[in-house]
């Protein structure tokens, strides 16, 4: 790794360091061509290194404009990746009726030079969060999961349901069957159309939330985050040794599910109990055994018999966004992607190549 010294150089040669910021679109990043490999690396690097308080990340702040909307700024810096920046994300599912063909989760980064603060990047984060949290619930699996489950339940089958169980065979390689359940049925037809040619295990279209919780040994979940949960999976559906992990906070199951579990972790407890207080947890969060990460990195046990309730809760963290755009920023300098955009002068200058 280059020092620090070094690395401003080499992006001082590329870039000019307060008279302009780099421009990336989603397509650029995606030209990048960072791999899936490299961001679920990253995500857990990023997840260990917040737990080990490597990092400032404050927990997210937010905007609710309509109902079961959210709008969160979520900043972070990682000193040892020299990586700063700012995530404006949002999530609006009835977006889904008037842009049928444009994710309801929106986000894009304001990437940071670290020792001067001025802005390098804006750059689209939109597929950077359709990927990083699947990663994230990839990394609870790995650590948490039964690594011989041979049967996986996706809750919700858009845009994180899809990316989901295109990634989860990495840590789950003897899956079987996938079991899908939407309460939008088209959906569920998609998911399968699209990633079934993409995964060894046979993709199944479950009759139910029912079949999902009673034949699943690990299921994810991502539906939409209602302020007034109505939980569709009942206790009695849910076994011990069942690994339970999800990006849409208590969205799911009934609360006595989080309650009895035997290993409740969450990405960020600071983050989560920010929530509590906006009324994401009416019931109240359960008994907290870790974050996420410090069970990745190790400092805490994850699952130690087959036997254990586990549940893995994460709503998603800056430093994942953060350690990510990094990475695609170095490389859109290294390829020469994206517009470089006048910070002062009239945007009708040109400022450099
Ligand atoms: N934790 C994180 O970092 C993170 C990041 C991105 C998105 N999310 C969350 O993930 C969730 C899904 O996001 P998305 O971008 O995939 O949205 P999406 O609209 O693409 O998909 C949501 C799917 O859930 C289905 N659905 C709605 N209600 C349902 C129910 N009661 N039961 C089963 N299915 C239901 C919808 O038909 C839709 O197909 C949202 O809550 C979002 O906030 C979390």
């Amino acid at each position: 790794m280059m020092t620090n010294n070094e690395y401003r150089n080499w992006v001082k040669e590329r870039l000019n360091i307060g008279e302009e910021l780099l421009y990336l679109s989603m397509q650029d990043v995606k030209d990048t061509q960072i791999s899936v490999e490299e961001i679920l690396n990253l995500t857990e690097k990023a997840m260990i290194a917040y737990s080990e308080r490597k990092s400032e990340m404050p927990a997210k702040i937010g905007l609710h404009s309509q109902p079961d909307s959210l709008m969160h700024a979520m900043p972070a810096y990682l000193p040892d990746e020299l990586a700063c920046g700012i995530k404006w994300g949002s999530n609006f599912p009835t977006n889904r009726e008037r842009y049928p063909d444009i994710t309801p989760t929106n986000c894009q980064i304001i990437y940071n030079d670290h020792e001067t603060g001025m802005p390098l990047s804006f750059l689209d984060a939109t597929w950077i969060t359709e990927v990083r949290t699947p990663a994230v619930s990839l990394v609870a699996a790995k650590h948490l999961a039964n690594p011989e489950a041979k049967t996986f339940g996706m809750f919700g089958c858009g845009i994180q349901g899809k990316a989901h169980v295109k990634m989860i065979e990495r840590v789950l390689p003897k899956l079987e069957k996938i079991y899908v359940y939407d309460v939008f049925e088209p959906a569920m037809d998609k998911l399968i159309e699209i990633c079934q040619p993409l995964v060894n295990a046979t993709i199944v279209k479950a009759a139910s939330y029912e079949q999902v919780a009673k034949q699943c040994e690990v299921i994810a979940s991502a539906i939409p985050i209602h302020h007034n949960p109505n939980p569709v999976v009942k206790d009695e559906w849910i076994s011990k040794g069942q690994t339970l992990i999800m990006c849409d906070c208590h969205s799911v199951y009934e609360d006595s599910v989080y309650k009895r579990a035997d290993i409740y972790t969450l990405d960020s407890i600071e983050q989560h109990k920010v929530l509590e207080t906006y009324g994401y947890y009416p019931w109240g969060l359960p008994e907290i055994y870790a974050e996420t990460g410090a069970v990745a990195g190790g400092l805490k046990q994850g699952r130690t018999n087959k036997d254990q309730l586990i549940i893995s809760n994460n709503v998603g963290m800056a430093v994942e966004d953060i350690i990510v755009a990094k990475s695609v920023f170095d490389r859109a300098l290294e390829h020469n992607l994206g517009i470089k955009i006048p910070l002062w002068k009239s945007t009708k200058t040109k400022v450099s190549n």
